[in-house]
């Protein structure tokens, strides 16, 4: 598998990813980086991880042969969307059949869809009085949100948990799910 991870943020799946395939944990070898700005933390850490890093700009996603030739040149074959802020373009769906996928900080498909990112997943579950949140992978289709489940986990939500505890418990849950998943296709 010659994975590129697609992110908006900080990057901390996408270190986890890393450090997996690192470790001999996840046979998949990370050859790119996709941020979407050029303020994404994540670049940092590719940097630092000597991973090629390639910066979305104002033509995604109306321009394709951009991003596509990216990736070829790359020899992606497997994307990971992790933090990735944007709605991702039909004709890279149509270009990686099967081949992309994304992680979500909740139980989908509940507290899913459009708006439901970051803090807003963790406060919707902590209003909704649930006693399980937890973390999914699964694969991206033409909605946020929607694609079918490939590999999800629970974790407690306890009555004195704030959003920034249950988002502490979930992401240190994504860090060992999302290179479990991502192993089953490799
Ligand atoms: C994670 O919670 C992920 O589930 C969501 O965005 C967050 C990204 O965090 N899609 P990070 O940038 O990997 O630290």
């Amino acid at each position: 598998m010659r994975l590129a991870i697609f992110a908006s943020g900080g990057g901390s799946n996408f270190q986890a990813i890393v450090d997996a395939a690192h470790a001999g944990n996840l046979s998949a070898e990370v050859v790119l980086c996709v941020a979407s700005n050029l303020n994404a933390g994540v670049i940092q850490r590719a940097n630092q991880a000597g991973i090629p890093v390639h910066v979305l700009d104002s033509s995604f996603p109306k321009d394709a042969t951009s991003l596509l030739d990216v990736l070829a040149a790359h020899k992606v074959t497997f994307v990971a969307l992790a933090g990735f802020m944007k709605l991702i373009p039909d004709f890279l769906i149509q270009n990686y059949p099967r081949a992309i996928v994304n992680i979500h900080p909740a139980l989908l498909p509940n507290f899913g869809g459009k708006g439901m990112f970051g803090k807003h997943v963790h406060h919707a579950v902590l209003t909704s009085g649930v006693t399980e949140s937890g973390a999914t992978v699964h694969w991206v289709d033409h909605e946020y949100d929607t694609g079918e489940i490939i590999l999800q986990e629970k974790v407690p939500v306890y009555p004195e948990d704030t959003v920034e505890t249950l988002a502490a418990r979930v992401l240190n849950l994504e860090h060992r799910l999302y290179p479990k998943a991502l192993q089953l296709f490799c």
